[in-house]
């Protein structure tokens, strides 16, 4: 296994792969396919640019024929943080490469997504903006910061217009900052600022590829030409910004969670997505920046996770972790399936997205003066002083088209003739069509407003610009279609959204977050942890679009957006509020403060639920919702050291030999390394991938605690455990004094035979009288 070979399909996303290898058929007469790949080669050993560059170069010229020789040539060259390069190359030698002893994998260079919601809602032209709020947990700290935070974030590039990045009482840039502000047609060098101290943009075709029309990522600017990474930025480390609302809704203070936090922004995305070469190549730039942390709102596809070492987001946060540097990355929206959570590597910090307590309100009127509760975002002017003929989808049906499509207002459906003027009522019952193509299907059809039927994603407010919408579940649609069965002349109206707040429940697991278990392995819980990710306000590109701005208003600066997209930059602003006043904590310290202290209570007082009212389990929530206060003192934390990671690379099946060219030392890995042993890593949760019930199983996992406290504390631990299972940790006292800071105790697991096979869930909390630090498990007893 000393290097490996991954062949993604080319449907991985969009056009991309596919428009370069148009490029290339004019050039040649039998179209070679070639495409980009990352060729991966472990470590960085030496700072010498040049000499990477040449050493490149010459593997590349050893593999491709002369003849072809403009493709000896590096689209991107890695060399500072590790090592490696991307180029355009064929199927053949791109495994040819795969078998030099220097390289430890070469795989084709996949397009990865923005984990905004649902990315239909999202990349579809342009989207509606937005902001991040004062309701979320992380707003509420008080000044305590010290020391200066630099917080990296990949994404889509920035608005450096926007009041969240103005700088009013930054001081100095700290002098370890190497990272540039660089500048385009549309972008200056006095775009930057105390606050925004870099920016920079990557030219991701190569050279042959650049004549297509399309070939548009990068951009040619570090300019933030949708919206998605002012969002993000905004949301982790935004000034503060008095008065700001999404035309007049969610009106407040916004602020990101660490406002005192410098900004860099690396814009490896455009609308087509975020090639992984330049993800990489981001990944190296920030960190020879020298950035603190990193925030990636950006995944692989789920059903493309192949091995952490073909994914461009694992192997550049395994270097960063090396080089101190903390990266946090979101968990995917491809809820809410079991099994779809990316970014699982466990060096990578993974966020899965809650509500918040606001809502929006769309209310339905009806001829008959009833009134119905919806859901939606939007800025019409109809009112209670006028209704409109109001119709069912399936009764305004295109000709020779079937009922059923009619009633889900498919494209094409509906005749414009019968629809003209109305408000129509949609079923959305095929997952497949985004509300947001349903709701062009009825405009484009001259409707004067749609009520989707929906209750699973009712709440994830939709935003439709300044078309009415209101989002209703089955019960009150079965009303409304009642009453359109029932009168002659149906009408109804959409009143203007409202919102409120102290919504409760609050939070609950988002229909759209990605599940665990993790696919590439189980032995460790993936989501760690859980954020706002729902209807987030923060600052974003006004968006000019007449569709979405309200008549005689000028384009909104603040926007709500939803996803774990806006999860994660919770989680990265938490993260850098922690490390300002806790200087010397390491990456994991900080992860383990998070994870330890997050909370699974609702503002009901109730254990937090999923969006069908079911207790959220760890494999939807992690361990819980951050609290980045409680997350200042934790009292314990387990330490995840870099001889963690090489295990875990071990325990995973990676050789050796591939190991000591990731980690650049030569480590031995522990004598029968197998995945069960991944369990035994230390990491703030556990998780047992299967534990045999026929033999009544046992399992003894290992984790070592670090005392932050103050020096002489004592700990009792208390066990919550399921039903079947049997847990008893040894020793259940632990003490800590001026020469103890770390202690070590097992956790033993049992399970009874009578025990139901599955996941069951538990934890287990230390508790000194003044902290509590909880850690949370899973157990799959088969
Ligand atoms: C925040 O800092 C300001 C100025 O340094 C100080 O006046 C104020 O009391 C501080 N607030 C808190 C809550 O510590
Ligand atoms: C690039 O495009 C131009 C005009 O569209 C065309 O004339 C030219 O041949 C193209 N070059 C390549 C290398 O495809
Ligand atoms: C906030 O802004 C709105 C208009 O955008 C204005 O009417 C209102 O007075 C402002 N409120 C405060 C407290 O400044
Ligand atoms: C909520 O949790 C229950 C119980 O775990 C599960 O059956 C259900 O599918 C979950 N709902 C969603 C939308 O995830
Ligand atoms: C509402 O806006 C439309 C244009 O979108 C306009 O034609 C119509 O007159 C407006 N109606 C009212 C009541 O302002
Ligand atoms: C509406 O009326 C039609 C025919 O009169 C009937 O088939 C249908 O079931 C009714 N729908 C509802 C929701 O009552
Ligand atoms: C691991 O295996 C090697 C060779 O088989 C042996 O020499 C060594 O003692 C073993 N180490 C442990 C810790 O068992
Ligand atoms: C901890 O306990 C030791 C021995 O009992 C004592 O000398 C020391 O002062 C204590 N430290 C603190 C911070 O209480």
């Amino acid at each position: 296994m000393a290097s490996f070979l991954q062949s993604l399909p080319t449907i991985l996303s969009f056009h991309w792969l596919i428009i370069i290898n148009i490029g290339f058929i004019s050039s040649n007469q039998i179209p070679p396919k070639v495409q980009p790949y990352v060729v991966y080669m472990g470590s960085s050993s030496s700072n010498d640019v040049e000499v990477a560059k040449l050493a490149h170069l010459q593997l590349l010229s050893s593999i491709i024929p002369s003849e072809e020789s403009e493709r000896i040539n590096l689209i991107h060259q890695y060399s500072h943080a590790f090592k490696g390069f991307s180029a355009m190359l064929t199927e053949k030698e791109a495994s040819a490469l795969s078998e030099d002893g220097e390289v430890v994998s070469v795989f084709q260079d996949p397009i990865l997504k923005l984990h905004t919601t649902r990315s239909w809602d999202f990349l579809e032209p342009p989207p509606p903006p937005h902001p991040t709020t004062t309701s979320s947990s992380t707003t509420h700290h008080n000044n305590l910061s010290t020391e200066d935070v630099i917080i990296g974030i990949i994404d889509t590039g920035i608005w450096p217009e926007s009041q969240s990045f103005k700088d009013p009482g930054f001081g100095e840039i700290p002098s370890r900052w190497k990272g540039v502000c660089m500048e385009s047609h549309d972008f200056k060098k006095s775009n930057c600022n105390r606050k925004l101290i870099g920016a920079r943009y990557y030219h991701t075709t190569s050279t042959a590829s650049s004549n297509s029309s399309k070939t548009t990522t990068g951009g040619g600017s570090p300019r933030d030409p949708i919206g998605h990474g002012t969002h993000v930025a905004a949301t982790a480390a935004g000034a503060h910004v008095t008065n700001v609302s999404y035309y007049g809704l969610a009106r407040g203070t916004a602020r990101g969670g660490s406002p005192s936090s410098r900004i860099a922004s690396y814009k490896a995305c455009s609308e087509d997505g975020c090639p992984g070469s330049t993800i990489l190549m981001a990944i190296e730039d920030a960190i020879k920046d020298g950035v603190d942390m990193i925030s990636i709102s950006i995944g692989m596809s789920a059903i493309f996770q192949e091995d952490f070492l073909s994914d461009p987001i694992a192997i550049g946060a395994f270097h960063a972790d090396q080089m101190g540097v903390m990266v946090v990355c979101s968990a995917g929206n491809d809820g809410p399936d079991p099994s779809t959570v990316v970014n699982t590597a466990p060096w990578v910090f993974t966020v899965a997205a809650s509500s918040i307590d606001r809502e929006f309100k769309s209310t339905v009127l009806l001829g008959n003066a009833k009134t119905f509760q919806g859901s939606g975002i939007h800025f019409s002017n109809l009112s209670s002083s006028k209704t409109y003929p109001l119709a069912f989808g399936k009764d305004v049906a295109a000709r020779l088209t079937p009922l059923s499509e009619a009633r889900s207002c498919y494209p094409g459906s509906l005749d414009p003739e019968k629809v003209k003027g109305k408000i129509i009522v949609c079923m959305d019952d095929d997952p497949t069509i985004p509300r947001r193509i349903r709701k062009l299907v009825v405009e484009d059809a001259k409707a004067k407003g749609l009520i989707l039927v929906n209750g699973d994603e009712k709440g994830v407010p939709f935003d439709s610009g300044i078309f009415a919408f209101a989002q209703v579940d089955n019960r009150v649609a079965s009303q409304i279609i009642n009453y359109i069965n029932s009168t002659k002349n149906p009408t109804a109206t959409i009143l203007p959204t409202v919102d409120a707040v102290k919504y409760n429940p609050a939070p609950v697991i988002a229909y759209f977050s990605s599940r665990g278990p993790g696919q590439l392995t189980d032995n460790i819980i993936k989501p760690d942890i859980t954020a706002p990710g729902v209807a987030i306000l923060a600052a974003v590109v006004p968006n000019r679009d007449r569709t979405v701005v309200p008549i005689g208003q000028k384009p909104s600066e603040y926007a709500t957006r939803s996803g774990t997209s806006m999860a994660c930059p919770h989680v990265t602003g938490a993260a850098a509020f922690i490390r300002s006043v806790h200087h010397q904590w390491t990456s994991s310290m900080i992860k383990s403060a998070l994870m330890t202290t997050a909370t699974v209570y609702n503002n009901l007082g109730k254990p937090m639920t999923n969006n069908t009212g079911n207790y959220a389990n760890p494999h939807e929530m992690g361990v819980g919702e951050i609290s980045p206060l409680k997350a200042l003192n934790p009292g314990l934390v387990f330490e995840t050291t870099t001889e963690d990671y090489f295990k875990f690379l071990c325990y995973y099946g990676y050789s050796e030999k591939t190991i000591r060219s990731v980690t650049n030392k030569n480590f031995n890995c522990p004598n029968n390394s197998n995945d069960k042993l991944i369990s035994n890593i230390n990491y703030p949760s556990i998780s047992i991938s299967n534990l045999d019930r026929h033999i009544a199983g046992v399992r003894s996992i290992r984790r070592t605690v670090t005392n932050v406290g103050s020096p002489n504390a004592t700990y009792i631990a208390r066990v919550h455990a399921p039903s079947g299972l049997l847990v008893k940790v040894i020793p259940e006292k632990i003490a800590f004094s001026e020469s103890i800071k770390k202690v070590s105790f097992k956790v033993a697991f049992y399970s009874k035979q009578e025990a139901s096979s599955g996941y069951k869930f538990g934890s287990i909390t230390w508790l000194d009288g003044l902290h509590s630090v909880r850690m949370v498990f899973a157990v799959n007893v088969e």
